[in-house]
């Protein structure tokens, strides 16, 4: 795990972006994998930034949904597939045909979870998959003591999950379950960039890089890959005993 940690939100947004950039430049096709949540909001607009002054082109990529919640559709505002359209591909004229998305309101989720798999292995594999983390070190709704073995599956969410989940909605909703790509997924992806910013994730990010590798946090079980770039800021870095600071 590569740790770099920039001086707060912003710097972390432009770093991220740049990375991804830089990544398509040289991959003109890649099949990414980007996080709803708020954590990559800012990266987003960094990326459509570039895509406008033609610093880079996603006309060639491909889009594959990390996660969504059982139940709720496009429709939603807050859902994560809203999120990702919202906040990124409607504003970059992604075309439906790059983006393979799960559909929360699926009538037969197994069904839904094997049509975004077929998508990953029909592209190869996911070129750079960016995650957030959950309050509880989930990955996506790789949610506490999930198997790390599995693919695209169904979970029900952990009550950390549930209680945060508020946050992303206008009205209330009741979320019971989450459709998620597996710790599978991202460990056979070619880069991984992990993202965290400001003091409340300070405790998760500490047990993420220093704490005991433990499928209680989902996200330590990717400490020691080595193609893990962790982007965070110095808030949610105060906790780490050693860090990179640029
Ligand atoms: C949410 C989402 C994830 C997101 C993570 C962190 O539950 N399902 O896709 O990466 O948790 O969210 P945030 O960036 O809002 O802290």
């Amino acid at each position: 795990m590569n740790i770099k940690v920039q001086t707060n939100y912003e710097e972390m947004s432009k770093v991220t972006a740049e990375f991804i950039i830089n990544y398509v430049n040289h991959k003109p096709d890649s099949l990414l994998c980007l996080a709803g949540g708020h954590t990559p909001l800012r990266t987003f607009d960094y990326l459509i930034e570039a895509a406008i002054n033609r610093q880079v082109d996603f006309s060639e990529c491909k889009f594959v949904g990390l996660d969504e919640w059982v139940g709720l559709g496009k429709s939603v505002k807050g859902s994560c597939q809203e999120t990702l359209y919202t906040s990124l591909f409607d504003r970059i004229s992604i075309s439906e045909e790059q983006i393979c998305f799960f559909n929360g309101l699926a009538e037969d989720t197994a069904v839904e979870c094997k049509r975004v798999d077929h998508f990953i292995f029909e592209n190869g594999k996911i070129d750079v998959i960016l995650l957030g983390i959950g309050m509880n070190g989930h990955l996506g709704f790789n949610e506490p003591n999930v198997s790390p073995d599995l693919y695209s599956h169904v979970v029900g969410l952990d009550p950390v999950t549930k209680d945060v989940s508020s946050k992303y909605f206008e009205e209330e909703v009741n979320v019971k379950q989450g459709i998620s790509l597996g710790i599978q997924h991202i460990v056979e992806s070619d880069t991984v960039i992990l993202i965290a910013n400001g003091a409340k994730k300070a405790d998760i990010v500490k047990q993420t890089v220093e704490g005991e590798k433990t499928v209680e946090v989902p996200s330590s079980l990717v400490q020691d890959l080595p193609n893990v770039h962790f982007f965070i800021d110095e808030e949610a870095a105060s906790l780490l005993e050693k860090s990179d600071k640029e």
